[in-house]
């Protein structure tokens, strides 16, 4: 008997993640420089102020208990209502200004599952998702497990093209599935994979042109900024979601898990109206509320400045990491000739380019060179989505969350020793 015949069709097709292998090949050799893992840098999570508020919460029996007890599928009212005061300081708005949008911030899991909950509410079968080229290839896969159609929006050092992205709607529109579009997806801070931000300018028009779209139906913007708070210089433009003064178009994802701690598992949506109540019905399936505990906790870190401060000093973590990983790159593989990388302004990654001979895939000859040189990196090609294709195959994701300086600098000398090998082998 096949013991997969028993599994529904999505657990058929989604097979294992991408990159859980090369987690799995991290992990089981210690000497490795893994600079393909998204985690944070370990040094850096937050001890002291998590203590402080953990102490504070079940030092009063009364919050304690709340606290151990069950929450609401929406989210604890005080962390809600305090996440959109400081949307409003973030965002340049009056106080009480964003008042209005306190029933619509949703708390979720991670914003992975509020990712997930857009996706359960808004695509059937064939409906079509525009991503950016490349974009976090987490959420294409989960969209693809929904049988979207999923489309790859060129995209530049603003970040996404929109006359591209205006492009494909029209070319859409002319082949009539301009309804089934349902979703552009960008990661506007610091994207993962690129590290690369969407230009301040482009954010109003892509806004604009969604609404301009939306012509039977509404055209929503997933906003991702999962990366938001860690750009280096601490400047930070208005988010897409702020453009969207109807309150319509824009879902706004964000989460703590990268400014403050993974381990908490917590972020939060600003949902259109009519996602609210959807949304808010999926995620009473999932798990009807998220860790009421993780959220009181945060509630207390954000309100006794722990949460500002620790962010604060990660900006600076990251920034000096972020040099040394470009420093070296600079010194092992500046010059090289069709070798080049992004330079980031904040997050956690840097988004390499090789020669289009040179295939970073795992069956490609840069990745094996890279184990035995020891060190790894996530390949480029999982970040594009197959259409329009063809899917590019010179490009690799590189990650300086968790490797020390040191680490940084030797996995960046290993990476070129794999580099030049590769030469070697063509020559
Ligand atoms: C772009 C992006 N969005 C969302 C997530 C999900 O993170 P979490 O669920 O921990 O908030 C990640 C995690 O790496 C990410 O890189």
């Amino acid at each position: 008997m096949n013991p997969s015949s028993s599994l529904s069709r999505l657990a058929r097709d989604r097979g294992g993640s991408p990159i859980s292998d090369l987690m799995k090949r991290a992990l089981d050799n210690p000497r490795l420089i893994s600079l393909a893992a998204g985690f944070v840098d370990p040094a850096s999570l937050p001890l002291d102020p998590t203590n402080r508020a953990v102490d504070a919460l079940l030092g009063d029996p009364a919050l304690g208990r709340r606290a151990l007890q069950y929450g609401t599928t929406i989210g604890d009212p005080s962390l809600r209502a305090r996440l959109v005061r400081r949307l409003e300081r973030e965002e340049d708005a009056l106080p009480g200004q964003f008042e209005h949008v306190v029933p619509r911030t949703v708390v979720t899991n991670g914003s992975q599952q509020l990712l997930y909950l857009v996706a359960e509410a808004l695509i059937d079968p064939g409906d079509v998702v525009l991503v950016e080229s490349p974009t976090y290839f987490v959420f294409m896969g989960l969209i693809e497990g929904r049988g979207a159609r999923v489309i790859g929006v060129e995209t530049d050092e603003g970040g996404l093209n929109l006359e591209a992205l205006e492009e494909t709607l029209r070319r859409l529109e002319a082949e009539g599935d301009l309804p089934r579009v349902k979703l552009i997806y960008t990661v506007s801070e610091h994207s993962n994979p690129t590290g690369i931000s969407l230009a301040e300018g482009r954010r109003g028009p892509l806004v604009e042109l969604a609404n301009r779209w939306s012509k039977g139906h509404q055209i929503f913007v997933l906003e991702d900024a999962a990366y938001r708070g860690l750009s280096f210089s601490g400047r930070e433009p208005s988010s897409v979601w702020r453009h969207d003064e109807e309150g319509r178009c824009v879902i706004l994802a964000r989460t703590f898990s990268k400014s403050f701690s993974p381990g908490l598992k917590t972020g939060f949506g600003v949902l259109p109206e009519a996602l609210v109540g959807p949304v808010l019905s999926l995620k009473g399936d999932h798990d009807f509320g998220s860790n009421n505990f993780a959220q009181m906790v945060l509630d207390r870190a954000l309100g006794d400045g722990g949460y500002d401060a620790q962010v604060a000093r990660l900006r600076e973590v990251y920034r000096d990491k972020c040099a040394v990983l470009l420093g070296a790159l600079g010194e092992h593989l500046g010059g090289v000739e069709g070798v080049s990388w992004t330079v980031p302004r904040g997050g956690l990654y840097v988004w390499l380019t090789v020669p289009e001979w040179l295939d970073t895939g795992k069956a490609g000859p840069l990745f094996s060179r890279a184990l035995e040189h020891e060190v790894l990196y996530v390949p480029g090609c999982y970040a594009f989505a197959e259409e329009p294709g063809p899917v590019p195959n010179n490009h690799a994701r590189l990650c300086f969350g968790v490797p020390d300086e040191d680490q940084l600098r030797e996995g960046a000398r290993r990476l070129a020793g794999a580099l030049a090998s590769c030469g070697e082998q063509v020559a």
